[in-house]
């Protein structure tokens, strides 16, 4: 066994990044003690009982009785899946030139490579709180300043955002990127409004920042319409960013960016691990192709707004009355608010002894914000464990407020 050196000794080889102290990061979870008889409604993973197994088994068979070379040698990204995408994207009234689109391993590549080609280190970029925890976490990782703005039920609070651009250029300070989930927000499962986006591209235009349109629930919407992608409002100003997590399996890691050809251009350098490899660009195009895709997002979204519904109601008939949560109209999650006396830090070990956990809204926001908010994902326990999950949190608040 190799004998580790001592962490003093060997921090001067770290850079400067990553010389950070890991314990000062507010995003961590920790979650106490979980039995395998916990439901968890904390993590926000597909429903594995809709994963298209039998496609994918008859997919993988016929690419590997066909010619090896173009499946299994080192070859370029399935040509077949980047015309799959501008398709999707050109019905969207998004149309896209192959230099306006990359493909990436999962979103979270494309959001861990923006610092990268964006930012140095202490520049300034502007987050939704709460938000995706992943993407902060990375943010806060390469050492950007993040400036946090509200989610509100229509999303961002634009005017507390203007107020900031506002503030940050009397300051001599552009930010660098707005990072946004727009529709059917995590954790909050809130969507901007039209007229919101259009103010919202309207502000990047005017201060020159880029959005990064996070995109990774806009097809799982329940009975509405999509509304408009902010970059088919302004496709000057935003870089958007899609996925086949949510509507394929996650375990696929293939996902998109489009936008300006600059950007695009400049993430590809960065981007180093070739071309996402030609196995797993022709699965996902070959099972996505001749519009199963399609029928496959709306077996997705009548199951999702299913479970979310029975969590909802659930959720009416067991929490106390003054527990104030969103309604999402798409997505994952279920936003919750719980009264001053329900602290999450008071609520999650009694809820984990009752056989239920939830994500903590503080690990949703760079700066310690949420205290006394909680996400709960109706997206991977089964229709009973998701209403058997909220009982049991409804009975432990009940609890709390008797002892
Ligand atoms: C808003 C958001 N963006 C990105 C991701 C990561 O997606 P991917 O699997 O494509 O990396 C997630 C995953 O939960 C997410 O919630």
């Amino acid at each position: 066994m190799i004998t580790p050196p001592k962490p003093a000794d060997i921090q001067h080889l770290f850079s400067q990044i990553v010389q950070y102290d890991e314990s000062i990061s507010p995003m961590e979870l920790d979650l106490p003690n979980e039995t395998h008889d916990t439901i968890s409604l904390a993590y926000g993973d597909a429903d594995p009982a809709l994963f298209p197994v039998k496609p994918l088994i008859a997919a993988v068979d016929s690419m590997l009785t066909g010619n090896l070379d173009i499946t299994l040698n080192y070859a370029p990204a399935y040509a077949g899946l980047i015309e799959l995408v501008q398709e999707r994207m050109a019905r969207l009234h998004i149309p896209l030139t192959r230099s306006e689109l990359m493909l990436a391993n999962g979103s979270s590549q494309i959001l861990s490579l923006l610092p990268q080609i964006l930012c140095d280190p202490g520049d300034v970029i502007i987050v939704e709180g709460p938000t995706f925890l992943g993407a902060v976490e990375t943010f806060f990782n390469c050492g950007l300043t993040i400036e946090t703005i509200p989610v509100r039920e229509d999303g961002m609070d634009l005017d507390l955002l203007e107020s900031t651009l506002i503030r940050l250029t009397a300051q001599g300070i552009r930010a660098k990127f707005i990072y946004t989930i727009p529709t059917f927000q995590n954790p909050t499962g809130s969507t901007m409004p039209l007229a919101n986006r259009h103010r919202l591209v309207g502000l990047a235009a005017r201060f020159g920042v880029i959005i990064v349109e996070d995109d990774a629930y806009g097809d799982l919407h329940f009975d509405n319409p999509i509304p408009p992608k902010l970059i088919a409002l302004d496709p000057t100003w935003v870089l958007y960013v899609g996925t086949f997590s949510k509507i394929l399996a996650p375990g696929v890691r293939m996902a998109w960016a489009c936008g300006p050809a600059e950007i695009i251009k400049r993430l590809n350098r960065f981007k180093t691990e070739g071309s996402n490899g030609p196995f797993m660009t022709r699965l996902v195009a070959q099972v996505s192709a001749d519009g199963w895709l399609d029928k496959h997002i709306a077996v997705l979204n009548a199951h999702y707004n299913t479970k979310c519904h029975a969590m909802l109601n659930t959720i009416a008939e067991t929490f106390p009355s003054d527990v104030r949560y969103n309604r999402p109209l798409g997505g994952f999650f279920v936003y919750v608010y719980l009264p001053n006396d329900l602290p999450v830090s008071r609520l999650l070990p009694a809820a984990i002894a009752n056989g239920v956990s939830f994500l903590p809204g503080t690990t949703c926001y760079a700066d310690g914000q949420g205290t006394h908010e909680i996400r709960l994902a109706f997206s991977f326990q089964s229709l009973e464990k998701v209403v058997e999950g909220i009982r049991r949190l409804g009975a432990t608040m009940h609890q709390l407020r008797i002892a």
